[in-house]
């Protein structure tokens, strides 16, 4: 009999357990802990999502518990969706190197923001990131590719380095190009130097061995051409360089943005056939004023637009961080703003900020909610607001 009891006891535990553990998201709820559907704090940090035949893929930075918690220790994860709020973990989509200690991507490497793109011509996935060689702090400032026949993996590390070498800007002027004025003749932070920046002083500086490439996007756009935009120069310049057409290589057309703007963590959408584009300030893992830009085409000219966040906690984008503009599939003009509320002290319980990006007067808005849903932003019935658009 009390064998009976225990066995009863510990069934109803069990499927008490798997009911809690199966609970369904049905809102956004951001900074709060989301679960994925095994119960887990989902653990894919400055992400981006790729929607793909039906479903959205989210791919992230897996964080560790530990000291080396911000470190590549795993990989980039990847977890899927069909509605947004509820995502199912894929596991590892690319894993880090831990036999060869030659690889770029040995375990212990620092491997930020991946994003994933599908090529329509190649029908393969393309995934850059953001990668620094371990133990080199972040002055490796490379850009890595990794390709794959599937959405979730397992993705095959191609390559890293700084792109665009032995390449001028578009908007480069001819004089700038020989300019023989160098760093160390100035004085940081003074008008004058904000100028030399502007007239290329770090771009001639990089010029042989590639440009800086840390923070990053990618963004395809309508005609399936793909830019990737990253920050460059020690951070205070964002570059947009052209992708080729199979997505794996720079194609050496590239720009200038915001010069010594010090600019980092972009991530871009179009609305209305103009480029938009939202940024962050430059103050390590503490989160800080959101900026936006406008341009009428991708080669610029970008224009300044203000801090697209508002009302309170707007000064620090409500602690936060941007990474990636999701559209959402199959509702014109309905974007939603991802960002990273960091935990440098435990990266692994880093928080998601995922709120409605609108458009008021031309201006990307984005503001607070403690908990909202697609139906209620972006339209009633939810079938309109998801599934037809094709994959990007
Ligand atoms: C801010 C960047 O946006 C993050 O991706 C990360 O590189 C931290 N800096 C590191 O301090």
């Amino acid at each position: 009999m009390n064998r009976c009891y225990y066995l009863l006891l510990t069934l109803c535990f069990n499927i008490g357990l798997l009911q809690a553990q199966q609970k369904e998201n049905t809102s956004f709820k951001p900074g709060e802990i989301w679960p994925d559907t095994d119960g887990e704090h989902i653990n894919a940090h400055g992400g981006g999502v790729l929607y793909h035949k039906g479903t959205y893929y989210w791919f992230g930075e897996h964080k560790t518990t530990g000291r080396n918690g911000n470190r590549a220790m795993v990989g980039v994860g990847c977890y899927s969706s069909k509605d947004l709020n509820n995502w199912k973990n894929e596991g590892i989509a690319l894993q880090v190197e831990e036999q060869d200690t030659t690889s770029d991507i040995i375990k212990g490497c620092i491997i930020e923001r991946p994003k994933v793109v599908y090529n329509n011509k190649t029908k393969k996935f393309v995934m850059w990131f953001h990668l620094e060689l371990k133990d080199q702090g972040y002055s490796a400032a490379r850009t890595a590719v990794a390709i794959s026949d599937t959405p979730v993996g397992p993705y095959t590390y191609l390559k890293s380095y700084r792109p665009n070498g032995g390449q001028w800007p578009l908007n480069m002027q001819e004089e700038w190009k020989h300019k023989t004025v160098k760093e160390a003749d100035l004085k940081g932070w003074t008008d004058e130097w904000k100028k030399e920046v502007a007239e290329g002083l770090f771009i001639r500086r990089d010029f042989d061995k590639g440009q800086m490439a840390r923070d990053m996007t990618v963004f395809v756009d309508d005609d399936g051409k793909a830019y990737h935009v990253h920050a460059s120069e020690e951070n205070l310049t964002l570059h947009i360089s052209e992708l080729s057409d199979d997505y794996l290589s720079f194609t050496g057309k590239w720009t200038v943005v915001a010069p010594a703007g010090h600019n980092e963590a972009p991530a871009i959408c179009k609305y209305k056939g103009k480029y938009y584009m939202i940024t962050s300030g430059c103050t390590g893992w503490d989160p800080n004023a959101a900026r936006s830009f406008v341009s009428e085409s991708i080669w610029g000219s970008w224009k300044a637009l203000g801090n697209p966040a508002v009302g309170t906690g707007a000064d620090l984008t409500f602690e936060s961080q941007s990474t990636f503009i999701l559209p959402v599939a199959g509702k014109k003009d309905a974007f939603i703003f991802m960002a990273d509320r960091w935990r440098p002290k435990k990266p692994i319980d880093g928080r998601y900020i995922w709120l409605p990006l609108i458009f008021e007067d031309e201006k990307p808005v984005i503001r607070w909610q403690d908990e909202w849903t697609l139906e209620s932003t972006f339209g009633k019935n939810k079938s309109q607001a998801l599934g037809k658009a094709d994959s990007k």
